[in-house]
């Protein structure tokens, strides 16, 4: 182990993803999301139809229009406003648009929906 590393294990601050308990999966209808508040943004965790869940700052990169309220078609979700796709894994606007907001990883264990925060 070099230096650093053992610096930053020390320092508990290692780089790592710290998982945080956020909602129930039951508690996220299928293809739409709930929306978590931090104290820096809120935060949409969408869920698709196979389960999947996928966790993105609130926010569209266009003109900012609530993702959250948006409709999950396969992995990505339609703005309400203006209708641009985004991916829902990258963020990324999708076709001819472009920009990219927030991601954050998301995961589903027993039941229960957990966001990494670094
Ligand atoms: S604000 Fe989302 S498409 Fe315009």
């Amino acid at each position: 182990m070099n230096m650093n590393a053992l610096k930053e294990e020390l320092d508990g601050d290692s780089g790592m993803d710290v998982w945080t308990e956020v909602v129930a999966l039951d508690q996220i209808p299928q293809l739409g999301s709930r929306v978590i508040a931090t104290d820096t943004m809120n935060i949409a965790v969408f869920r698709t139809a196979s389960d999947e869940v996928f966790a993105m700052k609130d926010e569209c990169p266009h003109k900012k229009g609530p993702l959250s309220q948006g409709i999950v078609h396969g992995t990505s979700v339609t703005c309400p406003l203006h209708n641009w796709k985004i991916d829902l894994a990258s963020g990324e606007a999708l076709g001819p648009d472009e920009g990219c907001t927030n991601v954050f990883s998301a995961k589903v264990e027993n039941g229960t929906v957990y966001i990494a925060f670094r």
